[in-house]
């Protein structure tokens, strides 16, 4: 049976054409700076995103983390959202590994903070009690409001609030091309209010590994010794970067305009899910009203939804019909639409859930887990 995998944008399999490019690739010792296919996709991410220069990292999680470290000095504090990635799913390395510490801001459904709350978030440098505030984090696109995108109008304003106290704006962008598709946005006006940008090549732009982190040459100059502390200094890995170099081709020849394709895809699944009873919103900040799955909040490429009677059961019922969904918190589950499922795989899916949901309706339902992720979900 074919299986459609809706868990995650991170489960696409590299293009063709990105295996031969692998195999092709011109590499070097990227340590001794060497590697001319990792220096060619740094440059093309600076560029596109209107920094002076980019660093080519493991995984998002480790573009986050030398962004970190590269901002802040032990002891200093992050303002960064409750329900962030940086808060919620790195294993708390702001705190293990930068020695900082976080001070959280609730997120609304549209993703945003609330400026005022976030300027009362400041500390004051003059009180020796307090630690000192070093840098703010947004998440765009923000993956538990449904991965809203945020808007080049509310970064400037967050950048400004972050600017009048003095310290740097880095954005987690894991999503950041589905945010620009979304929003039809220039990717450089977007990025342009940040000081540091990191965007993921492994999740819609179906790249086997790495994200790429862009600043000022001398941000990256700290991010690039970060990396290196973190063990993530890395030899030919040209293998590696040649696909980010293809996903980040302009027009239809690169990864980033068929985004649009994955989002039309997960509206269609969402506008019929809304339909079917058993269906339910969650009732928070990825689906506010509680009722009915509202599908306008689809924006990207998430739908984020509940099922009566019993979660666990609906999604077994699903996978038994060759389709992959995943618990995500607060009771949720998550499908996610990226490279390798067409418009025909959403039908068997809505099929599927139709079919799951019938067979489901006399499960009496279980108490939701604790609201902490589940293994996978938090990708
Ligand atoms: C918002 C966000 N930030 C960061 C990451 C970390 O990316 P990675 O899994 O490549 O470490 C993810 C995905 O897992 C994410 O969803």
């Amino acid at each position: 049976m074919p299986i459609i995998d809706l868990r995650s944008d991170t489960v696409t399999k590299p293009t063709p054409e990105m295996r031969r490019a692998m195999a092709e690739a011109e590499v070097g010792d990227d340590v001794f700076g060497d590697d001319p296919t990792v220096i060619a996709l740094e440059e093309r991410a600076a560029e596109l995103l209107g920094k002076d220069a980019g660093l080519f990292v493991s995984s998002g999680a480790q573009g986050n983390l030398v962004s970190l470290m590269a901002h802040l000095a032990r002891g200093q504090e992050l303002i960064a959202g409750r329900q962030s990635h940086i808060v919620l799913d790195e294993a708390a390395s702001h705190a293990v590994v930068v020695g900082a510490s976080v001070r959280v801001m609730p997120e609304r459904p549209d993703g945003t903070f609330d400026l005022a709350a976030v300027r009362e978030a400041f500390r004051d440098p003059r009180d020796i009690h307090e630690p000192i505030t070093g840098l703010v984090a947004i998440e765009n696109a923000n993956a538990h409001t449904m991965n809203q995108p945020l808007s080049v109008a509310y970064t400037q304003e967050i950048a400004a609030v972050a600017r009048d106290g003095g310290v740097p704006l880095h954005i987690d962008g894991a999503r950041f091309w589905n945010a620009v598709v979304a929003l039809d946005a220039d990717a450089r006006e977007l990025a342009g209010p940040a000081e540091s940008v990191t965007f993921c090549l492994s999740k819609g732009l179906a790249c086997p590994v790495g994200s790429v982190v862009v600043g000022s040459k001398d941000f990256i100059a700290r991010a690039r010794r970060a990396r290196k502390l973190l063990g993530g200094g890395m030899r030919q890995v040209g293998v590696l970067a040649a696909p980010g170099l293809i996903a980040l081709r302009d027009g239809p020849a690169g990864m980033i305009d068929r985004l649009a394709d994955d989002h039309a895809n997960a509206r269609r699944l969402a506008e019929t899910l809304a339909e079917m009873d058993g269906i339910v919103s969650a009732g928070d900040i990825a689906q506010p009203a509680p009722g009915r799955l509202d599908p306008a909040r689809v924006a990207t490429n998430f739908v984020l939804f509940k099922v009566k009677p019993d979660r666990a059961a609906f999604i077994d019922a699903m996978a038994r019909r060759g389709v992959l969904v995943v618990a995500f918190p607060h009771g949720q589950i998550r499908a996610v639409t990226h490279y390798g499922v067409e418009a025909a795989d959403i039908e068997t899916t809505i099929q599927a859930a139709r079919e799951a949901l019938a067979e489901i309706a006399g499960v009496p339902p279980q108490p939701d887990p604790p609201a902490g992720n589940l293994a996978g979900a938090a990708a």
